[in-house]
């Protein structure tokens, strides 16, 4: 039963004490995040991994590209699990590192030594190695603006993997026009673009989040029309268009602050994973809050980690043997640690 298996679990848990960490990303499913020893963002969730030397086995309740991450920055002592290998991220999917190499030297040829690249912490290891290797950094959403404004100190132009959306967002911000902002097309092998190419600042990955893409225009046009006094809050992941029209917009840390701060009886339409906003709902009943999309958008792959994959990797664990375990080649770790360090540096 359920309560069997938490008790198991907590047991477990009792018995590692300190040799065992357990981080949980704010979309883990609540099954899971009761058992986690940090709760955050991607972004608070490298910066605890990078701190953490004491853990011998972390338990990483989140997806592929954060398991990785947290290797990287935990020292060779440290074994990274996660519960679920199925638990990838299909925007990490949009960009593999041969599309990358492909698309790199077009770029080059096309603007010269003018471009910096960035990456979304969302991608492979080998992906954060390549613009390591090139002097570029990753950032996360509640770090995109700062880290672009420091990209352009070092370049002309920025090359952003593989969300387009939070790369167009965050340099729509900085003052960048749309105009300026071409779309690289991994599939082509080619630029979505018309007009003069020199003019263009930021070049933007065909990639997006497909949990976030869920949020359109006509959810908010129907709040809107329905619920004229609600505010409506939505993470950069989704599309332009979506963040323009909406109230408010941030990283998973800046929803979760700005529903905490808001005042009793404030109304909230919030676009983001469907488990943080159900949480939301539950830890806030003095404020009405609802999923922009009414049939709410869970994110799967985040989901696939639950109560018995979590069970079972502890229960072997306790056995003496470790399933699941996430590492990154020497050599990739090495170029994509110094992108990582580049963004931690920062924040
Ligand atoms: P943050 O945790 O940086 O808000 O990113 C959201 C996300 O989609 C994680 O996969
Ligand atoms: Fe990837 Fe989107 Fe899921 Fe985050 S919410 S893990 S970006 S698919």
């Amino acid at each position: 039963s359920v309560e069997e298996m938490e008790k198991r679990v907590r047991g477990i848990k009792e018995n590692f004490g300190e040799r065992l960490f357990i981080p949980g990303h704010h979309y883990q499913k609540d099954e899971v995040i009761q058992f986690a020893d940090a709760t955050g963002d991607s972004l608070q969730l490298a910066q605890v991994a990078a701190k953490n030397d004491k853990a011998e086995y972390i338990v990483f309740c989140g997806v592929h590209f954060m398991a990785e991450t947290a290797d990287i920055l935990t020292g060779d002592h440290q074994k990274v699990i996660l519960p679920d290998m199925r638990a990838g991220c299909s925007m990490a999917d949009m960009a593999n590192i041969a599309q990358v190499e492909r698309a790199w030297p077009i770029l080059q040829e096309t603007f010269g030594d003018t471009i910096l690249p960035l990456t979304y912490v969302n991608s492979t290891a080998a992906i954060k190695a390549f613009v390591g290797r090139n002097g570029g950094a990753t950032v996360t959403s509640s770090n995109a603006k700062k880290m672009v404004e420091w990209a352009f100190t070092q370049k002309e132009r920025i090359f952003f993997l593989p969300d387009q959306h939070l790369g167009r967002n965050t340099a729509y911000d900085l003052g960048v026009g749309l105009d300026e902002m071409a779309v690289w097309n991994p599939h082509t092998d080619s630029f979505e673009y018309e007009g003069d190419l020199q003019k263009v600042k930021v070049i933007l990955w065909k990639g997006h989040c497909s949990v976030h893409g869920n949020f359109t225009v006509n959810n908010i046009e129907y709040i809107r029309k329905t619920k004229p006094d609600m505010n409506i809050i939505v993470h950069p992941e989704c599309s332009r268009e979506v963040v323009e029209l909406s109230d408010y917009n941030g990283s998973t840390k800046y929803i979760i602050e700005t529903i905490e701060k808001a005042p009793t009886g404030s109304k909230w339409a919030i676009g983001t994973e469907m488990n943080l906003v159900n949480r939301l709902i539950q830890q806030h009943p003095d404020k009405e809050i609802v999923s922009l999309n009414p049939y709410m958008c869970p994110c799967l792959t985040m989901n696939r980690i639950d109560l018995p994959h979590l069970l079972w990797t502890l229960e072997w664990l306790e056995k003496g043997k470790i399933v699941n375990q996430i590492t990154v080649p020497q050599e990739i770790a090495n170029d994509a640690l110094a992108a990582l360090e580049r963004m931690l540096a920062h924040v």
